[in-house]
């Protein structure tokens, strides 16, 4: 049994609690929840096209899984259907893979509806036309093509959409669409990584050579600096990846990525949302970074060769759990969401010390991780 300083149970209770706060405040309103700005009480909408709209579903699906609950289940259904024009319009960008796999995903793996698995292919081979097989990487924001002068850019986050098209290949979609997820991978390997290991944000490559031209930011506070939330994703990606690939290189790269975000953090284990901006004590955290870093290090422990090591990325996910479930953290009587205190894009003012879904959804994930841990079950 996995010892733990976290009652579980209650902090799944609360976020069942705050979630029918939430469905009380959307009424009928067929848009998705995605940030709560400090001090206010009720949820900015967004529509289907939003890149955070799968996560609102992704926490009714995973709030049925929690609960057994049929009430989830039909509101999880609800939301799911207005996420399914996505699967049928040339992609826009990468966030494809986070809309429709992070809801639709669980959708499937809860109820095997053959509809979910349709869509999903689809979505699939959507997001895999973003692909340059000269660069080796999907394509991932389109519009910063001429936006940005960044010819063929690639973002750290991409590593997460690269979840659906390994499911794809495993559930009748063609092949090819996880050698596109593997090559990905390997090219953001040996790209976007500076000799310690932190993360570039984006990577912007020549379309016609494949050559890599320059690591830049855009979320981040500087081109050379670490933004928290892209080594969150680093982390998280890459131990997809491992277990997706089986390839021991894709398990080191997680551990080196791992290690340098742990070695940075600040003593209550929540960054900041960017490692190296100045005067730091006095900046915005990101509770988002910490929850999908949480996630990520209780699946990631669980493939490490070295018992000792895998204690310790499993105590460093439940330190940030259980700090995310203090009060300082936890949303209780201000708004509906689960999690205060997360930044999305403080270069563009926006977004700065907000609630914001995508940290509810990665905190529901960990949880629900962390029970099925404690009970012997297999987490993914
Ligand atoms: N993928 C966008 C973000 O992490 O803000």
């Amino acid at each position: 049994m996995l010892e733990i300083e976290l009652n579980l149970q209650e902090n799944l209770d609360y976020c069942v609690a705050q979630a029918i706060k939430t469905l009380a405040q959307l009424s009928d309103q067929l848009l998705m929840p995605r940030n709560v700005p400090p001090g206010e009480q009720h949820w900015n909408l967004v529509n289907y096209r939003d890149w955070t709209s799968g996560f609102w579903p992704g926490i009714l699906w995973q709030l049925f899984e929690a609960t057994n609950d049929e009430t989830w289940k039909i509101k999880a259904e609800q939301y799911s259907n207005l996420l399914i024009p996505l699967s049928n319009r040339p992609a826009v960008d990468h966030d494809l893979g986070f809309q429709v796999y992070n809801s639709i995903g669980h959708g499937h793996r809860l109820t095997k509806r053959s509809d979910y698995q349709e869509i999903l292919l689809r979505t699939a081979h959507q997001l895999a036309d973003l692909f340059n097989p000269k660069v080796g990487t999907m394509l991932s924001w389109p519009i910063m093509v001429d936006k940005m002068n960044w010819p063929h850019n690639t973002i750290i986050d991409n590593m997460i959409n690269l979840e659906l098209l390994f499911w794809a290949s495993r559930n009748g979609g063609a092949h090819i669409l996880y050698d596109m997820a593997e090559r990905h991978a390997e090219t953001t390997m040996n790209n976007h990584f500076r000799y310690d290991y932190t993360t570039y944000h984006v990577v912007v490559y020549d379309p016609s050579t494949g050559k890599k031209i320059k690591g830049v930011t855009h979320q981040g506070f500087a081109d050379e600096s670490l933004w928290a939330r892209g080594q969150a994703w680093a982390i998280y990606g890459f131990t997809m990846v491992y277990r997706a690939t089986g390839d021991a290189r894709f398990l080191d790269i997680a551990e080196k990525v791992t290690d340098v975000y742990l070695d940075r953090l600040p003593d209550n284990r929540i960054p900041y949302w960017d490692f190296d901006v100045p005067n730091n004590s006095e900046e915005p955290r990101d509770a988002s970074a910490a929850a999908i870093t949480a996630s990520a290090l209780l699946e990631l422990a669980t493939y490490l060769p070295d018992p000792e090591k895998a204690i310790y990325y499993r105590g460093q996910a439940l330190e940030m759990l259980r700090v995310l479930s203090t009060p300082v953290f936890q949303s209780r009587q201000q708004n509906p969401a689960f999690l205060l205190h997360s930044t999305g894009h403080y270069p563009n003012g926006s977004e700065i010390d907000h609630a914001i879904i995508y940290a509810d959804y990665y905190y529901l994930e960990a949880l629900l991780r962390l029970q099925k841990l404690q009970n012997n079950q297999p987490i993914i």
